[in-house]
Parts: structure tokens; C-alpha cells; sequence
């Protein structure tokens, strides 16, 4: 078995993290003094958001160098000191690589602007022509608002950015873009990477003769496509030669190097492709990330994606670019409950859990004042900003930043938090979110063994996630009402259940859980591991 089999990753944002150094960005250094904390979670991998020297323009994934650190997050070699952490607190390395597009920075776009059409760089981003009439090439949007296309006057050509215009797309139609980035991959996994999330996976190629893509039902009829939602991406996302772009990568770095990608193409059945026939391992699993609170659907949606592709998902419930899970289910109290009794359905599937910082301590969104917005999607489309989510972590009860920088104020201004969503005061208290996430992966390591078998369903009332596998059984109640699930005796050898672990649910302690010929009441809210007593 590969070690992101039976692993739980979890998701540093850098910037974010800790800071070392007192400038109020989080860094290597920070980062590595804080790896025992993250390897007391119980989780197996730290994935790390972009670190390359770039301007920033969108936090990092604005490449200007695929090979070196930035000064802001440290060096190499504070970069090779956390690599050695890591892997000797026996936690592996997944780094985040960013292909679909770099910095206008980068020197490849540099010299192609230098040079115009035909020379040596040009060919590594997409260049069109006008359209016709004058304007751009087509009606292709950004993601992150405007057209995708930015004029040069100077060559009378358009490029194209699947996101800001200091991101150029790379034209993955070249050869030496190709190679450039198996190059890049191989330097990582050299200096110790076990593995790479790929950043917008699904995006790398467009189909050649850059049509107009058609217009979306979200639509009013007779209106301008202003927003990304309001085209159907049939040319721009999700071209037919992408998957094999990563069989390439597979062979070039070999069956041990972990590759999960970022493929946001909403369907199970779309994303397929990408994680079966030696292409990526696996992809996130957005499928959930998306709505707000509705257990059956949730349910539903869990279901249908592990029919589709048993092993092939890193389940999340955020990340960097969400708004966070227990906001998103509500907040409060009732959101933590929520979320953890989510992760106890999480935690026994096939496939790879991945934590977001924070998601430990039931973090809520951090509140970022109107003047404060620093990220270009919150500039843009204010509902849709992503800095509350990207807030520091809070470490300590007292100080300005909670422990976070002792210098300089944070990068990203916020609101201070509550006592009990610190580190500090959840290590102290009897029982917090961050004590029940560590009992949780206790538990998923201790049953782990059983992990290998197919996921069997078990009768349960909509809206309870019910499963076994292998004499384990994973019940997770996401209704705000208690339940009774039977658990089928007669599908698992003969012998009595086990429970390796509960969630205290919304109610109180005394009648969480009741366990009785097979039958379990589960309060509203939460869930549990069962296992067959040996
Ligand atoms: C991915 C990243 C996001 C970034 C975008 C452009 O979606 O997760 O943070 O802004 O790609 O690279």
C-alpha cells in the first residue's frame, strides 16, 4: 500500500501559519517550529501553499521562479531544514505546484514580451489575434472577473489568463513547456517532496481553434456574459489531452511521488479521468464544498462520488479559497458539531483526508474590515473574497496576533478571536474541537487495518452517512435530530461492536451514544466509529 492510502494530509497556508522571523508573514521557519503541533493532530502529510519568489499578486500563485524560495518565506535551505522536520517527525512533504499559469514576472514572459512573435519564449504562453472586428480573440472569461484576454499593443497580439492578467496562461501545447515542468517536478522531489497538489489541474490545455464558448442557462436571455458562470466551459476547461499531461509527470518522477490535483470540474463522472489510467492519484473532492448545510444531499453527494471513483478523492471540507466549514454549516457551536460529525463520515472512506489549519479548532471565519481586503478576488467580488479564511492562526490566548508573529503586525488585518478558538486554550481545556479531532484520527489509526475492503452501505435514515468496512463502522448523523441506526450483524462476522470513537454531538454527554444489540442511538449532530471486538 502507498503511504496516501491509509494518510490524513493537512493544508498549511503558508502565509498564514507562523512566523519566524517577526516581518507578520508567516514563513519556513515559523512553519517548522510548529511541526510538532501539526504531527500531535495525528495527521501523516503537510501540504504547503506556494513559497516561490513572486510578486504576490495573487499570494504565491503568481509564480516567478518555480526553483528558489522567496526571501519573504525564507531560503533553500530553511526550505531543505523543513523537509528534515517533516520527514523525521515522520509527516511527508506535498508541494503545491502551479502549471496552468506563472508570473508576468517570470522570465519566460519577460523575454517573450521583449522578443514579440517568433521568438524563443514566445510559444510558452497563448498568444491569439484580435478578433475580426478589433477586441478579444473571443468571449472567454477569467475567474477571477473581466475578459481573459490582455491586449499588447506593441505586438497587436492578445494573451490569454485563466485568472488575473498577471497570470499569462502557459501554452501546454509546447513541447518545452512540458519538459520545463517535468524538470521542476524532478528538482522538488530531489530535495525531498513526497508529493505535489496541482493547482488547477483541470485547465492546462484549450481546445486549438479557441472557439467562443456557448452561453450558460444562469444567463438572462439578450445579456453580457460578465461572469464566469455565465459561459459553459466546453473550450476553455477540461480538454481531452490534460490526463495525459500527468501520466507523463507519473512517469518522470516515479510510482512514489504522490500527485492530487485541483480538478474543480464539479461531477464525479468528469473528474474520472484525471484519477484513473495512471494520471493523477487523486483529486480533491469539491463536490461538498459548495453548499451550505443539507445532510441528505451531502449524503447523496458523498455516495455518488466514492461509486464513481472508490479511492480517487482527497476529501476537504475547505481550504484556502472557501469560505470555512463550520461558518459555511452555520457557525457557533452547532457549526463544530456539524463539521466534526462530517469528518467522522470522512474519515474511514477510501481515498485522502485533508485538513485546512484551523479546521482542528472548529475555526470560524476571521473577520477582515472592508478596508482590510487584500485578496484580488475579494477586491473584485466582494462575496466572494477569500481573506476570511486566510486569517493567522490563533495560537495563543494573549498578544496583538495571538501568538501568531511577535513583530510586526499580520500581513492580513482581522478581528482578534474568541479565547476558545486558540491552540492555547484548546490544549488546556478538557474537551475541545482540536482534542475531539485528535481522538478521531486516534481512532482512524487504530482501525485503520480494516481500511482496505470495499465501502458497504448500511440501512440508515436520510441525512446519517452509515458504512462499513472490514469489521469497522463509520455512522455519522448530520441532523440536527437524535437517531437509531441498526447496524446489520448478519453482514459482519458474528461479534459484538466496539466504540472507537464518538463525537459528543449537540447533546449532553450522557446520552450521546447508546449501543445495544447492534442498534446505536446517536445524538443529533454526531457520529461514530464502531469496531468488531477482537
Ligand atoms: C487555485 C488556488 C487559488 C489560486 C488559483 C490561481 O484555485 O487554490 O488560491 O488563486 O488557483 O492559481
Amino acid at each position: 500500500m502507498s503511504w496516501w492510502e491509509t494518510a490524513v494530509g493537512y493544508e498549511v497556508y503558508l502565509r498564514s501559519f507562523a512566523d519566524g522571523d517577526g516581518d507578520g508573514v508567516g514563513d519556513f521557519a515559523g512553519l517548522t517550529g510548529k511541526l510538532g503541533y501539526i504531527a500531535s493532530i495525528g495527521v501523516d502529510a503537510v501540504w504547503v501553499t506556494p513559497f516561490y519568489p513572486s510578486p504576490q499578486a495573487d499570494f504565491g500563485y503568481d509564480v516567478a521562479d518555480y526553483r528558489d524560495v522567496d526571501p519573504v518565506y525564507g531560503s533553500l535551505d530553511d526550505f531543505d531544514a523543513f523537509v528534515g522536520e517533516a520527514h523525521r517527525l515522520g509527516l511527508k512533504v506535498v508541494l503545491d505546484i502551479v502549471p496552468n499559469h506563472s508570473s508576468s514576472e517570470h522570465p519566460f514572459f519577460k523575454a517573450a514580451l521583449r522578443g514579440g512573435p517568433g521568438s524563443t519564449y514566445w510559444d510558452r504562453y497563448v498568444w491569439r489575434d484580435p478578433a475580426p472586428g478589433g477586441g478579444p480573440p473571443n468571449n472567454w472569461l477569467s475567474i477571477f472577473g473581466g475578459p481573459a484576454w490582455t491586449y499588447v499593443p506593441e505586438h497587436g497580439k492578445y494573451y490569454m489568463h485563466l485568472f488575473l492578467p498577471a497570470q499569462p496562461d502557459f501554452n501546454w501545447a509546447s513541447p518545452k513547456v512540458r519538459e520545463e515542468f517535468v524538470d521542476i517536478l524532478r528538482f522538488w522531489a530531489a530535495r525531498g517532496a513526497d508529493g505535489f497538489r496541482v493547482d488547477v489541474a483541470h485547465s492546462l490545455l484549450e481546445h486549438p481553434d479557441y472557439p467562443d464558448n456557448p452561453l450558460s442557462d444562469e444567463l438572462r436571455p439578450g445579456a453580457a456574459p460578465r461572469h464566469f458562470g455565465h459561459l459553459e466551459h466546453l473550450y476553455d476547461l477540461d480538454q481531452p489531452g490534460v490526463p495525459e499531461i500527468f501520466r507523463e509527470w507519473r512517469r518522470a518522477v516515479g510510482p512514489d511521488v504522490y500527485l492530487v490535483g485541483e480538478v474543480y470540474l464539479g461531477e464525479p463522472e468528469k473528474v474520472r479521468k484525471y484519477v484513473t489510467g495512471g494520471a493523477l492519484h487523486q483529486s480533491f473532492f469539491f463536490g461538498l464544498n459548495a453548499l451550505e448545510w443539507d445532510p441528505p444531499e451531502l449524503g447523496r453527494r458523498i455516495r455518488r462520488a466514492v461509486e464513481v471513483v472508490p479511492a480517487g478523492w482527497g476529501w476537504v471540507q475547505g481550504s484556502h479559497d472557501e469560505h470555512r466549514a463550520v461558518t459555511r454549516y452555520g457557525g457557533g457551536p452547532k457549526g463544530v458539531q456539524r463539521s466534526l460529525a462530517l469528518w467522522t463520515a470522512m474519515m474511514g472512506l477510501p481515498g485522502t483526508p485533508f485538513l485546512y489549519q484551523g479546521e482542528e479548532l472548529g475555526l470560524e471565519n476571521g473577520a477582515v474590515a472592508a478596508g482590510n481586503v487584500l485578496d484580488p478576488v475579494g477586491l473584485r467580488q466582494p462575496s466572494e473574497g477569500r481573506d476570511p479564511c486566510r486569517t493567522p492562526m490563533p495560537w495563543t490566548i494573549s498578544g496583538e496576533t495571538h501568538g501568531f508573529s511577535d513583530g510586526a503586525a499580520p500581513w492580513l488585518l482581522s478581528r482578534r478571536r474568541p479565547d476558545h478558538e486558540t491552540v492555547e486554550f484548546q490544549e488546556a481545556a478538557a474537551d475541545s474541537p482540536l482534542k475531539s479531532m485528535r481522538a478521531l484520527l486516534a481512532a482512524r489509526r487504530e482501525t485503520a487495518s480494516g481500511r482496505v475492503g470495499p465501502v458497504r452501505r448500511l440501512d440508515a435514515p436520510e441525512g446519517v452517512v452509515a458504512y462499513a468496512r472490514d469489521g469497522v463502522a463509520h455512522l455519522a448523523n448530520l441532523t440536527d435530530e437524535p437517531v437509531e441506526v441498526e447496524v446489520e450483524v448478519e453482514v459482519e462476522a458474528a461479534g459484538a461492536w466496539v466504540l472507537a470513537y464518538a463525537t459528543n454531538g449537540g447533546r449532553p454527554a450522557d446520552g450521546a451514544v447508546r449501543l445495544a444489540d447492534g442498534a446505536v442511538r446517536l445524538g443529533e449532530r454526531s457520529g461514530v466509529i464502531l469496531r468488531k471486538a477482537s
